[in-house]
């Protein structure tokens, strides 16, 4: 059997052809057509109403807090089971994280925790669209409008995840996506920020170019940043879009050859909520408590499959440690983080490829009883 890899993007689209055209063209920089095609595609494929091209997924989130005027002083809660750029492009502007728990399904933030941690200093909620599934929208902007907080959603992995209707990104202030080699959608490196108010959107758009005067040519009044992204980039975007339905079909019948043949494994996928549709980034699921997730990591990895282990809690991180005081608890994010794990979940990977994995995964547990 071949290595399967966790993830492999699918490039066989119109990718090449369209890099070629920038390289024919010459316009291989933050300038040409392919940045507004792909921004407008994006804007159809998701309903929103903006949708600005960036460098990257951190740079989108450290806009969307400089847009909304998030600063030192102010409090921003967000899951500590996330990625760390979330938390990250917090400090960025200098406001500090307030860490919420998880909630076993779905493994979104748990609604009530973040209840308890609103305070005077609150001014906005991040919420993490964690592995394709999304959080709970409906009863974050409830809280957020009885407390007059802001919210931005973080969608890095959830392009192709709906509530109802609604594509992750329309249903916040600001949205912020990612298009790593490993997303659903990839330009390389890349990321957008969608939001539904034109002010917001114009804000994002000087800020990204170092707010520069749109009428005096080398003018600027504020501070800015080189947060672009490139006509080569988008003209991957462009192509990725072409086939976004196709790779979203595939990995949801991806997701259902796991759990039809792992139903009997001593594991817990991560559940999808009746409203809404789960993009599958990643398929996820955790081990039962006595089984040791990195030791099948380390077997799978002998017999050349990729997995990766969840993420650490970012309260557990020596820089964010001081951010939490002894009160607090963090129990489900802990256990998702100690037992979980995410499993190959690229476009590419055939039916014997996933029925493979999930022998591997049998034959570990039969080797390795609780
Ligand atoms: C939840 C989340 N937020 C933000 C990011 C940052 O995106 P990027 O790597 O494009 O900067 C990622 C990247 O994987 C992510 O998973």
């Amino acid at each position: 059997m071949k290595p399967i890899p966790i993830y492999e993007p699918q490039l066989s689209g119109r990718e090449t052809a369209n890099v070629l055209d920038c390289m024919n063209s010459g316009w291989i920089s933050s300038r040409g057509k392919y940045v507004e095609m792909f921004e407008d595609g994006f804007c159809k494929f998701t309903n929103s109403k903006f949708a600005t091209t960036v460098s990257n997924g951190t740079a989108a989130l450290h806009l969307a807090f400089l847009a909304l005027g998030i600063k030192e002083g102010d409090e921003v809660i967000v899951p500590t089971f996330t990625y760390i750029a979330s938390i990250n492009a917090i400090r960025y502007v200098g406001a500090t994280p307030v860490f919420v728990d998880s909630e076993p399904q779905f493994w979104q933030a748990d609604c009530e925790d973040i209840t308890r941690k609103i305070t005077p200093k609150t001014k906005a909620i991040l919420a993490v669209h964690l592995y394709g599934h999304m959080t709970d929208m409906t009863a974050i902007n409830s809280l957020a409008k009885t407390h007059n907080l802001y919210v931005i959603e973080d969608a890095a992995q959830a392009f192709g995840s709906y509530i109802k209707e609604a594509h992750a990104g329309t249903l916040s202030d600001i949205a912020t996506f990612s298009f790593f080699a490993n997303k659903t959608i990839t330009t390389g490196e890349g990321g957008m920020v969608t939001t539904q108010c034109p002010k917001l959107d114009a804000k994002i758009r000087l800020l990204k170019n170092h707010h520069s005067s749109l009428t005096k040519k080398y003018w600027h009044d504020e501070i800015g940043y080189n947060y672009r992204m490139t006509n080569i980039c988008a003209a991957i975007g462009v192509a990725q879009l072409e086939q976004a339905q196709s790779v979203l079909k595939k990995k949801a019948t991806i997701a259902q050859i796991y759990h039809e043949a792992l139903s009997n494994a001593p594991v817990t996928f991560q559940n999808t909520s009746h409203e809404m549709t789960h993009s599958q980034w990643m398929v996820s699921l955790i081990l039962d408590e006595g089984y040791d997730r990195d030791t099948l990591i380390d077997y799978l990895s002998a017999v050349k499959i990729e997995t990766r282990p969840t993420f650490y809690p970012a309260h557990t991180m020596p820089m964010y440690a001081f951010f939490v005081q002894n009160k607090h608890s963090y129990l489900v994010a802990e256990k998702l983080s100690r037992q979980g794990i995410n499993l190959p979940s690229y476009p590419g990977l055939s039916s014997e490829d996933i029925l493979h994995i999930c022998s591997q995964i049998k034959r570990f547990f039969k080797a390795h009883p609780q």
